[in-house]
This record gives C-alpha cells, structure tokens and sequence, in this order.
C-alpha cells in the first residue's frame, strides 16, 4: 500500500512513518519544512497538494499537517484556520477528487472538558479555544466532502518531555 503522510516531519509523523515502512508499506513522507528523504509540500497550497497526490498516486493520504501550538492559535486565529481547516479541506477535496482514502486526526479539544466520564463521538461539541474551534470546523466540511463511509480510530498520544514519545493505537472501529 503507498500512503503519503502530510505533517511527516511532526510529532505522530516522525513515530508513524518508519513504523509504517518495517511493516511493509511505501511511505511518501511530506512535509512543510524540508525533510530527508520527503517532498516539501505546504497543505495550505491547493494546488501543490493536487499535484503532488496526483504525481505520487498514494492510496491512502494521511493527513497529519496542523498547527497545534495552541497559544498560537489563539493570538492566529487565521493562521490556526488556515492550517486546520483550510489546509485538511484543501487535502479532503484533493482526495475525492482523486478517490483517494484521507485518514484525518482530530482532538478531544472539539469538547469543552467539562464532563466527568469519558466524551463519546455523540457528545455535542463545544471547543473552549480556537484550536479546538479550526479541528472541528473540518468535522463540518466533512459532511460535504464524504462518500458515506467514515472510519473512526481512537488514537492516544502521550508526549513525555525529554523521554521520547510514546503512541499507542487503542482500538479501531467502522461505521456504515
Ligand atoms: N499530539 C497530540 O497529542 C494530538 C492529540 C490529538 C490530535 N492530534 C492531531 O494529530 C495530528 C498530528 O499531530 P502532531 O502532534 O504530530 O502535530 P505536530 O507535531 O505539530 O506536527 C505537525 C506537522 O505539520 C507541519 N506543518 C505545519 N504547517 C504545515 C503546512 N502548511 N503544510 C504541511 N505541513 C505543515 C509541522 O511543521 P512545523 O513543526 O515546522 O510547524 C509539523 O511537522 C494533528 O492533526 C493534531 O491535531 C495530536
């Protein structure tokens, strides 16, 4: 299977590509900032992104380019929507385009916090910041751009500062 990465060079990207490619799989690895090995490629461009998944032809595109800086976000409120919604819509319509599976990210930042037992997927969202407001926003534009097939993952990442990272997939499920 040939899936390009966009956001490579980032957090889950840098742990996810090598992992991907000793179980066999043709990494496109791609990021904003120049990377060995990887092809630049800015997601907030629409038409680099048409060209280089239309030259690349992955199979899947997994999306995981985003600003989440999130004091950033707040003092860039455009920038954080440029990268998060823009950019991942700039990637959706791409891939529809080209009937390419998007596997996309998104955060428990779309919740508010206030909840004392775990949020499922049928909680109503409400961000409490911008980052959580630009992630949930592509949730939206989703319901434009999907075919009706929607795969959920539930992902958790541990960042332990000056100890490395550590991933762990928790379980997997598909609906209609
Ligand atoms: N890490 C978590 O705990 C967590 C939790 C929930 C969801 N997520 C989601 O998982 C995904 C990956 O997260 P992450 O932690 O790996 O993020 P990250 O470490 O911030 O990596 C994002 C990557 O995207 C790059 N990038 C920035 N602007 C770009 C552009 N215009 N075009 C292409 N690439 C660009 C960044 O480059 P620069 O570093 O040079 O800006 C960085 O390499 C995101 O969608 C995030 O929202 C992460």
């Amino acid at each position: 299977m040939k899936i390009l990465v966009t956001g490579s060079a980032g957090m889950l990207g840098s742990t996810l590509c090598p992992i991907l490619t000793q179980r066999g799989q043709e990494v496109i690895a791609t990021d904003f900032a120049q990377i060995h090995d990887g092809i630049h490629l800015d997601v907030t461009d629409y038409t680099q992104v048409d060209e280089i998944v239309g030259k690349t032809r992955p199979d899947i595109v997994m999306h995981l380019a985003a600003e989440t800086d999130v004091d950033k976000c707040e003092r860039e409120p455009d920038h954080a929507f440029l990268m998060n919604t823009i950019g991942t819509q700039n990637v959706a319509y791409v891939c529809q385009k080209r009937n390419v599976t998007m596997a996309y990210i998104s955060t428990t930042g779309v919740f508010y916090g206030d909840k004392f037992e775990p949020y499922t997927e049928f909680d109503p969202p409400n961000p409490i910041n911008v980052y959580g407001r630009s992630k949930l926003e592509v949730k939206r534009s989703f319901k434009v751009f999907s075919n009706g097939t929607t795969s959920l993952g539930r992902l958790d990442v541990w960042r332990w500062p000056n100890k490395g990272q550590k991933i762990h997939w928790q379980n997997n499920k598909t609906n209609e």
